[in-house]
């Protein structure tokens, strides 16, 4: 059995999808969810779906190595970032190397970086008048949005597009693309 962390700080959405493909695995199950937010919609889905949670201690998470020793312990074989706004400390990069992945809702390299998320990143795109837009999936090392890309996929941006329904067509290709490279680095 292949074991996955879930990090989120958000409502959860994409955590769901992937829990959702999951559902009845024999060969992956999503062994912890991992959160900073102690009110984070994530939490409901883990207690509806009996997936252990965490609630990370700030200070614990950036100085020393009680959290790698707990993904460590928990024998998780990949830690996926899905809506973890918090740059992941070196000594769990280097402990998890190519083990963690992240989605960024933009085409990387543009609109990536420590402050650009959410709906900053549809506001950014759409001010720049720009024809296309979409997702990236990659893994994640010391600087933010930054690693190698593991799939990128498009979607038109249309003139008469706002932030939110822009948000809407990107955030359906992470739905639908997420679970599946999920699914495809561990098997
Ligand atoms: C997604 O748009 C993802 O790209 C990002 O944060 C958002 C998380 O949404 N980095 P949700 O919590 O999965 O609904």
């Amino acid at each position: 059995m292949k074991n996955i962390a879930i990090f989120a700080s958000g409502a959860g959405s994409n955590a769901r999808k992937i829990i959702d493909r999951l559902q009845g695995s024999t060969t992956i199950r999503v062994a912890a969810i991992i959160t900073n937010k102690p009110d984070a919609g994530v939490l409901r889905i883990a207690e509806a779906e009996n997936i252990p949670s965490y609630i990370i201690d700030k200070e614990t998470f950036f100085r020393g190595d009680a959290y790698v020793k707990l993904l460590q312990d928990l024998h998780i074989d990949l830690i996926v970032l899905a809506g973890f706004l918090w740059k992941v400390p070196a000594n769990l990069v280097q402990a998890f190397p190519d083990k963690i992945i992240n989605i960024h809702p933009a085409l990387l390299p543009k609109y990536g970086g420590k402050g650009v998320y959410g709906h900053f990143v549809h506001e950014a795109v759409i001010a720049a008048g720009d024809a296309e837009s979409g997702i990236t999936i990659h893994f994640v090392n010391e600087k933010y949005d930054d690693g190698t890309t593991i799939l990128q996929e498009k979607c038109p941006v249309s003139p008469d597009d706002t932030p939110e329904t822009l948000a809407k067509k990107v955030q359906a290709l992470e739905h639908e693309w997420f679970p599946i490279i999920v699914e495809r680095l561990l098997t």
